[in-house]
């Protein structure tokens, strides 16, 4: 049996997700602002690219050379070699540059797609309401597709706004992103300083609930449990 799982590139998010990064499947890492979603998502690229295999990095906020050289350390350079870099400029463009990563993953064989953030483009095109929503969607299923038709995992970042009514942070992008990530982690700030909670939220195999701690360090993620 093929072997589906890789490592998220810390042990205890490992066993968070029930062995690693599940391969043929979108994981969504959602939760507010400096949460620890981008470093995660980096955390997991340079992982993969240890491991000697090249990652595809959609990246919508502004890829920090700074932050991956932090975690990377040493091999920074070499790592980079193999990391394909694609930061949309808009909402259009990001469909765009989901269509074009596939040269690279045709030519390329990578074993990781990250797609940070998913939708903080998306949330500036959402006055034009349903349309964007359908785009999004679409976006998604091409990523899907990718992970099937590649067999690799696909991890995607979702903003989340605040439901003052109920006081708790939501994904945004809805029932689009709900059903179509199989893996859903919520990360958040925990109530002393620095301190993170990653929770799961959806999981074929796992029970719901399931939490782990961790700080944001500089060379990446430190979990506490
Ligand atoms: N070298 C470092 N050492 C310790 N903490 C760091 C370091 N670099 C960044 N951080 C912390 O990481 C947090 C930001 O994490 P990250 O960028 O992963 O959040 P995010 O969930 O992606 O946020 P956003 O929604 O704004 O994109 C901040 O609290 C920041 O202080
Ligand atoms: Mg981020």
């Amino acid at each position: 049996m093929k072997i589906d799982r890789q490592t998220s590139g810390d042990p205890a998010f490992d066993t968070l997700l029930g062995g690693g990064l599940e391969a043929r499947t979108i994981t969504q890492l959602y939760g507010e602002p400096a949460s620890g979603k981008s470093t995660i998502c980096l955390v997991a690229a340079i992982a993969t690219l240890r491991a000697g295999h090249p990652v595809v990095y959609i990246d919508t906020e502004g890829f920090s050379i700074e932050r991956f050289r932090q975690i990377a350390g040493e091999d920074t350079e070499k790592l980079a070699d193999r990391l394909f870099l694609f930061e949309p400029l808009d909402f259009e463009h990001q469909a765009i540059v989901i269509a074009e990563a596939e040269k690279v993953l045709k030519t390329q064989k990578p074993r990781l797609l990250v797609m940070d953030s998913a939708t903080a483009l998306y949330r500036t095109d959402l006055e034009k309401g349903r349309d964007a929503l359908q785009s999004l969607t679409k976006q998604m299923i091409h990523l899907l597709g990718y992970a099937k038709r590649y067999e690799i995992p696909v991890i995607i970042t979702n903003q989340v706004y605040m439901d003052t009514t109920r006081n708790t942070w939501y994904g945004l992008g809805g029932y689009a992103l709900e059903h179509i990530s199989k893996v859903i982690v919520r990360l958040e700030k925990a109530e002393s300083p620095g301190l993170r909670r990653a929770r799961l939220v959806k999981h074929r195999s796992r029970p719901e609930g399931a939490m782990i701690e961790y700080e944001i360090i500089e060379s990446g993620i430190r979990s506490r449990t």
